[in-house]
Protein backbone atom coordinates (compact mmCIF):
# COMPACT_ATOMS: atom_id res chain seq x y z
CA UNK A 1 0.00 0.00 0.00
CA UNK A 2 1.30 3.75 -0.76
CA UNK A 3 2.81 5.91 1.98
CA UNK A 4 0.31 7.78 3.62
CA UNK A 5 1.02 11.73 3.41
CA UNK A 6 -0.48 14.51 6.09
CA UNK A 7 0.02 18.24 4.81
CA UNK A 8 -1.24 20.74 7.60
CA UNK A 9 -3.11 23.95 5.85
CA UNK A 10 -3.45 22.27 2.94
CA UNK A 11 -6.82 22.99 1.55
CA UNK A 12 -5.01 26.26 -0.75
CA UNK A 13 -1.89 28.01 -1.39
CA UNK A 14 1.27 26.53 -1.56
CA UNK A 15 0.30 23.48 1.08
CA UNK A 16 -2.37 22.77 -1.47
CA UNK A 17 0.60 22.46 -4.29
CA UNK A 18 2.18 20.07 -2.21
CA UNK A 19 -0.95 17.48 -1.46
CA UNK A 20 -1.39 17.71 -5.79
CA UNK A 21 1.98 17.23 -6.28
CA UNK A 22 2.33 14.11 -3.83
CA UNK A 23 -1.24 12.67 -4.61
CA UNK A 24 0.32 12.49 -8.67
CA UNK A 25 3.37 10.91 -7.29
CA UNK A 26 1.40 7.87 -6.03
CA UNK A 27 1.36 8.70 -2.24
CA UNK A 28 -2.13 8.54 -0.45
CA UNK A 29 -2.78 12.08 1.16
CA UNK A 30 -5.24 13.80 3.42
CA UNK A 31 -5.20 17.16 4.45
CA UNK A 32 -5.78 19.65 7.82
CA UNK A 33 -7.25 23.09 7.47
CA UNK A 34 -8.40 25.37 10.03
CA UNK A 35 -11.15 27.54 9.16
CA UNK A 36 -12.09 28.11 5.63
CA UNK A 37 -14.80 25.38 5.62
CA UNK A 38 -16.50 26.05 1.95
CA UNK A 39 -12.69 26.15 0.60
CA UNK A 40 -12.23 22.51 2.12
CA UNK A 41 -14.73 21.42 0.68
CA UNK A 42 -14.11 22.57 -2.80
CA UNK A 43 -10.57 21.41 -2.35
CA UNK A 44 -11.59 18.15 -1.61
CA UNK A 45 -14.07 17.50 -4.27
CA UNK A 46 -12.03 19.14 -6.85
CA UNK A 47 -8.88 16.51 -5.55
CA UNK A 48 -10.35 13.98 -3.84
CA UNK A 49 -8.07 14.23 -1.04
CA UNK A 50 -9.58 14.30 2.40
CA UNK A 51 -9.95 16.85 4.47
CA UNK A 52 -9.57 16.72 8.39
CA UNK A 53 -10.51 20.22 10.17
CA UNK A 54 -8.19 20.83 13.59
CA UNK A 55 -6.38 23.89 14.82
CA UNK A 56 -2.15 23.33 14.89
CA UNK A 57 -1.39 25.74 17.25
CA UNK A 58 -3.74 23.88 19.94
CA UNK A 59 -1.71 20.33 20.83
CA UNK A 60 -4.92 18.48 22.05
CA UNK A 61 -6.71 19.44 18.51
CA UNK A 62 -3.36 17.79 17.07
CA UNK A 63 -4.04 14.47 19.29
CA UNK A 64 -7.44 14.13 18.28
CA UNK A 65 -6.98 14.89 15.16
CA UNK A 66 -4.49 12.30 14.00
CA UNK A 67 -6.32 10.04 16.01
CA UNK A 68 -8.73 10.13 14.09
CA UNK A 69 -6.53 10.37 10.53
CA UNK A 70 -5.27 6.98 12.08
CA UNK A 71 -8.79 5.49 12.69
CA UNK A 72 -9.84 5.96 8.92
CA UNK A 73 -6.75 5.76 7.04
CA UNK A 74 -3.65 4.56 9.40
CA UNK A 75 -0.61 5.92 10.40
CA UNK A 76 1.05 9.03 9.30
CA UNK A 77 4.21 8.10 7.46
CA UNK A 78 5.00 11.91 5.80
CA UNK A 79 4.37 14.89 7.60
CA UNK A 80 4.33 18.08 6.19
CA UNK A 81 4.09 21.14 8.51
CA UNK A 82 2.64 23.82 6.19
CA UNK A 83 0.15 25.63 7.97
CA UNK A 84 1.42 29.15 8.68
CA UNK A 85 -0.16 32.54 9.18
CA UNK A 86 1.15 36.03 9.40
CA UNK A 87 -0.10 38.90 11.55
CA UNK A 88 2.66 41.87 10.58
CA UNK A 89 3.22 45.17 12.74
CA UNK A 90 6.06 47.30 13.40
CA UNK A 91 7.97 46.19 16.20
CA UNK A 92 6.93 49.03 18.48
CA UNK A 93 3.33 48.09 17.71
CA UNK A 94 3.16 44.38 17.98
CA UNK A 95 1.34 43.12 20.35
CA UNK A 96 1.55 39.99 22.83
CA UNK A 97 -1.39 38.25 21.31
CA UNK A 98 0.35 38.82 17.82
CA UNK A 99 3.66 37.56 18.86
CA UNK A 100 1.95 34.52 20.77
CA UNK A 101 -0.61 33.79 17.95
CA UNK A 102 2.32 33.82 15.21
CA UNK A 103 4.72 31.83 17.02
CA UNK A 104 1.99 29.29 18.05
CA UNK A 105 0.72 28.58 14.29
CA UNK A 106 4.00 28.92 12.67
CA UNK A 107 6.47 27.09 15.55
CA UNK A 108 4.50 25.50 18.44
CA UNK A 109 2.51 23.26 15.66
CA UNK A 110 5.56 21.70 14.67
CA UNK A 111 5.91 20.05 18.34
CA UNK A 112 2.27 19.34 18.37
CA UNK A 113 2.36 17.66 15.39
CA UNK A 114 5.62 15.59 15.26
CA UNK A 115 4.83 14.54 19.03
CA UNK A 116 1.54 13.00 17.55
CA UNK A 117 3.13 11.08 14.38
CA UNK A 118 6.98 10.42 15.74
CA UNK A 119 5.86 7.35 17.54
CA UNK A 120 4.65 5.71 14.74
CA UNK A 121 7.56 6.38 12.54
CA UNK A 122 9.75 5.13 15.16
CA UNK A 123 7.90 1.94 15.74
CA UNK A 124 8.12 1.86 11.77
CA UNK A 125 11.71 2.74 11.85
CA UNK A 126 11.00 5.16 8.81
CA UNK A 127 9.14 8.58 8.44
CA UNK A 128 9.74 11.80 6.61
CA UNK A 129 8.93 14.84 8.12
CA UNK A 130 8.90 18.28 6.06
CA UNK A 131 8.77 21.43 7.47
CA UNK A 132 7.83 24.66 5.35
CA UNK A 133 10.08 27.40 6.42
CA UNK A 134 10.31 31.24 4.71
CA UNK A 135 12.98 33.37 2.76
CA UNK A 136 11.84 35.65 5.54
CA UNK A 137 13.37 33.61 8.03
CA UNK A 138 16.26 33.12 6.39
CA UNK A 139 16.87 36.39 5.76
CA UNK A 140 14.77 39.11 8.27
CA UNK A 141 12.20 41.22 6.89
CA UNK A 142 10.66 44.26 7.93
CA UNK A 143 7.46 44.08 10.62
CA UNK A 144 7.56 40.95 10.79
CA UNK A 145 9.59 40.01 13.77
CA UNK A 146 6.90 37.10 14.93
CA UNK A 147 7.06 35.62 11.67
CA UNK A 148 10.54 35.31 11.19
CA UNK A 149 11.76 34.23 14.89
CA UNK A 150 9.13 31.35 14.01
CA UNK A 151 10.85 30.59 10.87
CA UNK A 152 14.17 30.82 12.04
CA UNK A 153 13.37 29.05 15.38
CA UNK A 154 12.20 26.03 12.12
CA UNK A 155 15.87 26.14 11.16
CA UNK A 156 16.88 25.03 14.89
CA UNK A 157 13.63 22.36 15.24
CA UNK A 158 14.58 20.65 12.03
CA UNK A 159 18.47 20.10 12.68
CA UNK A 160 17.73 19.11 16.02
CA UNK A 161 14.85 16.48 15.32
CA UNK A 162 17.04 15.23 12.13
CA UNK A 163 19.67 14.15 14.51
CA UNK A 164 17.58 12.32 16.95
CA UNK A 165 15.55 10.77 14.28
CA UNK A 166 18.28 9.87 11.97
CA UNK A 167 18.76 6.41 14.04
CA UNK A 168 14.69 5.45 13.40
CA UNK A 169 14.86 6.05 9.64
CA UNK A 170 13.04 9.41 10.13
CA UNK A 171 14.12 12.30 7.83
CA UNK A 172 13.94 16.04 8.88
CA UNK A 173 14.37 19.15 6.58
CA UNK A 174 12.91 22.53 5.84
CA UNK A 175 11.99 23.99 2.49
CA UNK A 176 12.10 27.60 2.51
CA UNK A 177 10.52 29.55 -0.31
CA UNK A 178 10.68 33.12 -1.35
CA UNK A 179 7.38 34.87 -2.86
CA UNK A 180 4.95 32.27 -4.31
CA UNK A 181 2.10 32.84 -6.87
CA UNK A 182 -0.76 32.05 -4.02
CA UNK A 183 -4.07 33.79 -4.15
CA UNK A 184 -2.35 36.33 -1.35
CA UNK A 185 -0.07 37.79 -3.89
CA UNK A 186 -2.41 37.99 -6.32
CA UNK A 187 -4.48 40.77 -4.24
CA UNK A 188 -0.33 42.85 -3.84
CA UNK A 189 -0.43 46.30 -5.34
CA UNK A 190 0.99 45.92 -9.02
CA UNK A 191 4.24 48.31 -7.65
CA UNK A 192 5.16 45.93 -4.28
CA UNK A 193 4.49 43.16 -7.08
CA UNK A 194 6.74 44.54 -9.09
CA UNK A 195 10.00 45.12 -6.97
CA UNK A 196 9.83 41.54 -5.37
CA UNK A 197 9.77 40.03 -9.33
CA UNK A 198 12.69 42.75 -9.84
CA UNK A 199 14.92 40.81 -7.08
CA UNK A 200 15.08 37.58 -9.16
CA UNK A 201 17.31 37.22 -11.91
CA UNK A 202 14.57 34.73 -12.75
CA UNK A 203 12.01 37.68 -12.79
CA UNK A 204 9.00 36.01 -11.58
CA UNK A 205 7.24 34.27 -8.25
CA UNK A 206 7.49 30.65 -7.74
CA UNK A 207 4.73 28.26 -8.16
CA UNK A 208 2.81 26.14 -5.74
CA UNK A 209 4.06 22.96 -8.03
CA UNK A 210 7.29 23.79 -8.08
CA UNK A 211 7.57 23.75 -3.49
CA UNK A 212 5.55 20.44 -4.10
CA UNK A 213 8.26 18.84 -5.99
CA UNK A 214 10.76 20.16 -4.05
CA UNK A 215 8.87 18.21 -1.12
CA UNK A 216 8.30 15.18 -3.06
CA UNK A 217 12.00 14.72 -3.95
CA UNK A 218 12.59 14.75 -0.06
CA UNK A 219 9.99 12.59 1.21
CA UNK A 220 11.22 9.67 -1.91
CA UNK A 221 12.73 6.64 -0.40
CA UNK A 222 16.03 7.66 -1.91
CA UNK A 223 16.22 10.60 -0.24
CA UNK A 224 17.52 8.90 2.77
CA UNK A 225 20.54 10.60 3.12
CA UNK A 226 19.07 13.92 2.94
CA UNK A 227 18.07 15.33 6.59
CA UNK A 228 18.68 18.05 8.75
CA UNK A 229 18.74 20.34 5.62
CA UNK A 230 16.69 23.41 3.75
CA UNK A 231 15.70 23.74 0.83
CA UNK A 232 16.34 27.53 -0.29
CA UNK A 233 13.84 27.92 -2.96
CA UNK A 234 13.68 32.23 -4.21
CA UNK A 235 14.38 32.56 -8.04
CA UNK A 236 17.96 33.56 -6.92
CA UNK A 237 16.61 36.13 -4.85
CA UNK A 238 18.88 35.12 -1.87
CA UNK A 239 21.90 36.15 -4.01
CA UNK A 240 21.76 39.67 -4.12
N1 LIG B 1 2.81 32.36 0.04
C1 LIG B 1 4.09 32.63 0.05
O1 LIG B 1 4.60 33.36 -0.81
C2 LIG B 1 4.97 32.00 1.10
C3 LIG B 1 6.34 32.29 1.09
C4 LIG B 1 7.17 31.69 2.02
C5 LIG B 1 6.64 30.80 2.95
N2 LIG B 1 5.31 30.55 2.96
C6 LIG B 1 4.82 29.58 3.96
O2 LIG B 1 4.14 28.54 3.27
C7 LIG B 1 3.08 28.04 4.07
C8 LIG B 1 1.78 28.14 3.29
O3 LIG B 1 1.57 29.49 2.92
P1 LIG B 1 0.36 29.93 1.97
O4 LIG B 1 0.65 31.30 1.50
O5 LIG B 1 0.07 28.87 0.98
O6 LIG B 1 -0.79 30.03 3.10
P2 LIG B 1 -2.37 30.25 2.92
O7 LIG B 1 -2.75 30.33 1.49
O8 LIG B 1 -2.72 31.37 3.83
O9 LIG B 1 -2.98 28.88 3.50
C9 LIG B 1 -2.73 28.56 4.80
C10 LIG B 1 -3.30 27.19 5.06
O10 LIG B 1 -3.00 26.89 6.41
C11 LIG B 1 -4.20 26.65 7.10
N3 LIG B 1 -4.08 27.12 8.46
C12 LIG B 1 -3.83 28.38 8.90
N4 LIG B 1 -3.80 28.41 10.24
C13 LIG B 1 -4.02 27.13 10.65
C14 LIG B 1 -4.14 26.52 11.90
N5 LIG B 1 -4.00 27.22 13.05
N6 LIG B 1 -4.41 25.19 11.97
C15 LIG B 1 -4.54 24.45 10.84
N7 LIG B 1 -4.45 25.00 9.60
C16 LIG B 1 -4.20 26.32 9.52
C17 LIG B 1 -5.28 27.37 6.33
O11 LIG B 1 -6.57 26.82 6.61
P3 LIG B 1 -7.89 27.78 6.55
O12 LIG B 1 -7.82 28.43 5.20
O13 LIG B 1 -9.01 26.83 6.68
O14 LIG B 1 -7.77 28.74 7.68
C18 LIG B 1 -4.81 27.12 4.91
O15 LIG B 1 -5.20 25.83 4.47
C19 LIG B 1 3.07 28.89 5.34
O16 LIG B 1 3.76 28.20 6.36
C20 LIG B 1 3.81 30.14 4.93
O17 LIG B 1 4.43 30.76 6.03
C21 LIG B 1 4.46 31.13 2.07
Amino acid sequence: MPRLALVTGGTRGIGAGIARALKEAGYRVVVNYFSADAVARDFEAASGIPVFKWDVSDFDACKAGIEDVRRQHGAVEILINNAGTVSDNKFENMDEAQWHRVLRVNLDSLFHMCQQVYPDMMANKWGRIVNIGSMNGQAGQLNQVNYVAAKSGMHGFTKALALEGAKHGITVNTVAPGYVDTYLMRNMPERILAKIIGKSPIHRLGTEAEIGHAVTFLVDEKSAWTTGSTITMNGGTHMY
